[in-house]
């Protein structure tokens, strides 16, 4: 049995309900806010998280799915490649079968006639006496098939005033070259791999977290012309983690950005509180209690360069007594340490200095105001100084909620400033903050349950008896037009069967279509609850159902 690969999952109904109704709450959030949706592909350029969540993250260091995108036959490069190699022949290179005609003409060859539609066929090489044509087909990385190759030479065999020499050229390793040469006398030319008929391969990553693909469209698009953007998401996200409770390989992301040039008032400690108090309220929407919000400055890359130092100097007496992780993190990110899980490391980093008090006065100064304005719209926090996050574009404000009833992945949201990264990127300057939810782990915390989201159909339809079941279709699609939700059953099926499976699905309405009811257009409903039945005109139906689901 193929099976989800390790760290996948299905979400199946009636779990989805509960999915969609999380989203459908975000969406209504994001539009009071004023957020916008941004959809970005699922995998981007390796080196896009290589430089904007960091080369020492755990994220770049170890999770990431990466692949090459295999290398691509360049075309362009194989006809120079082909062309310089011949020169001495002189081959001649032709772009289009038009042209190609044109130079075969003169030779009394109409080689066109018989390959009608075939693009492939690029170049060919003319001696001066028409006897030997070298014909060099392009394969796109791939041989062609026996059957043309053979069909194709044999036509130009046919005209047997000239000897015909296909060749073919076909990036070595990628077809059994010795089977082609014996079987077709075809010459095979081998070039060699990568160069020159190689475009080098490009590194691809899925996607382990949504900003820095954000950034990325920021920066491709120009967003700055439009100011502020406020963009949100909605997406998997994929980490090749040790999968567990709450921790999946492919696992969801609802986000949010803001970003945009200093002047539209990106860099402003306003933009972090009304992240933050978004979110208490998007938590709120959703009925999660129980919550804390942690809050830390991790401060500038300036704030950063003393604070360093003291790290390294703290490091180094016990640094040999740390996990190998955190001996490599001391040379080259000694912040990173304090991502560090390892129990016995703990309580060396227990006592390793703060960022908090290597803050500069500016830094300092916009924490403070963030706190404020948190403390006027009444979003309770708590500062927690070991909080580094796990990305390293951050920037000042750093902050996480966690959840009790989460246990060990109990950080089911993150977030902050990252106000160099569009510059790390090579994109203009543009101050940012957003953060990411995640949705597994925020469904997990919900104490509504799938069961009650889901929406019930409020009518099935049970026909009854031969060719019901026309009648049946015609009646539901009356009944759909006024916005019920309306399941049907099947003629074959007895009045028992049909009442069973309306009280399965959770019907609040059995109607029954025989053909007494058809002959006085007047239908017998039934409320499966009280079991009271009644019937009614066909015109009164949808009025009748929808009036008792809304009473
Ligand atoms: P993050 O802290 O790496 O931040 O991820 C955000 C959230 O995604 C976590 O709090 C967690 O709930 C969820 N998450 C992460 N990994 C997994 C996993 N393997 N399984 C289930 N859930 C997981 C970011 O990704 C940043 N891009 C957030 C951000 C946006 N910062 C600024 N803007």
């Amino acid at each position: 049995m193929i099976k989800a690969p390790r760290g996948t999952r299905d979400l199946l109904p009636p779990d989805t309900a509960l999915w969609n109704f999380v989203e459908a709450a975000v969406r209504d959030v994001f539009r009071a806010y004023n957020f916008q949706e941004i959809r970005t592909p699922i995998f981007e350029s390796t080196d896009l998280f290589a430089r904007g969540v960091g080369e020492e993250t755990d994220i770049v260091a170890k999770e990431m799915f990466t692949w090459s995108d295999g290398e691509r036959f360049d075309e362009d490069a194989l006809v120079r490649e082909w062309i310089s190699r011949g020169q001495a022949e002189n081959r001649f290179f032709v772009e289009s079968a038009t042209q190609l005609n044109s130079y075969l003409r003169p030779l009394g060859i109409w080689l066109i006639n018989h390959i009608p539609d075939r693009p492939e066929f690029v170049c060919f090489r003319a001696k001066a006496a028409p006897e030997a044509v070298d014909l060099l087909l392009k394969t796109r990385g791939e041989v062609k098939s026996a059957e043309f190759l053979q069909r194709y030479s044999s036509d130009a065999q046919y005209l047997q005033r000239f000897e015909i020499k296909l060749r073919i050229v076909i990036p070595s390793g990628t077809a059994d070259s010795a089977t082609w040469i014996d079987t077709h006398g075809v010459e095979v030319e081998q070039f060699q791999n990568r160069t020159p008929v190689f475009k080098s391969s490009q590194s691809l990553t899925l996607r382990p977290e949504n900003t820095a693909g954000v950034v990325r469209a920021y920066i491709e698009h120009k967003l700055w012309d439009r100011g502020l953007n406020k963009l949100f998401y909605i997406g998997p996200q994929f980490r090749r983690e040790r999968p567990q409770k709450g921790r999946y390989r492919q696992f969801y992301q609802i986000g949010a950005e803001v970003i945009g040039p200093a002047s539209a008032g990106s860099e402003s400690p306003a933009r972090d509180a009304e992240i933050l108090e978004l979110l208490a309220t998007l938590l709120d929407r959703l009925g999660v209690t129980g919550w804390t919000l942690e809050l830390n400055s991790i401060g500038t890359p300036e704030d950063r360069v003393k604070f360093n130092e003291a790290l390294r100097k703290a490091l180094e007496p016990v640094v040999g007594k740390m996990c190998a992780d955190c001996q490599r993190r001391a040379l080259t990110n000694p912040l990173r340490v304090f991502d560090c899980k390892v129990p016995e490391d703990q309580p060396i980093i227990e006592k390793l200095p703060r960022i908090s008090q290597f803050l500069g006065e500016a830094s300092r100064a916009h924490f403070a105001e963030v706190q404020e304005i948190l403390k006027s719209v009444e979003v309770p926090f708590t500062l927690n100084d070991r909080l580094v996050r796990g990305l390293d574009y951050y920037t000042r404000t750093a902050f996480e909620f966690t959840h009790g009833a989460l246990g060990a992945q109990n950080a089911f949201l993150g977030g902050g400033r990252y106000d160099g990264l569009s510059e790390a990127l090579g994109g203009p300057a543009a101050p940012g903050i957003g953060f990411a939810i995640g949705e597994d782990r925020l469904v997990m915390s919900l104490a509504e349950s799938a069961e009650s989201v889901v929406l019930k159909p409020d009518v099935y339809i049970a026909p009854l008896g031969a060719d019901m079941n026309r009648e049946a279709a015609r009646l539901a699609r009356e009944l759909r037009r006024h916005d019920l939700v309306v399941d049907l059953g099947d003629e074959s099926f007895r009045l028992k069967k049909s009442f069973e499976a309306a009280d399965k699905i959770g019907a609040r309405y059995i109607l029954i279509v025989g053909e007494d009811e058809m002959k006085a257009d007047a239908f017998a409903l039934k409320h499966l609850a009280s079991g009271e039945q009644q019937t009614i005109p066909r015109g009164e139906l949808a009025k009748r159902i929808s009036q008792s689901s809304s009473s």
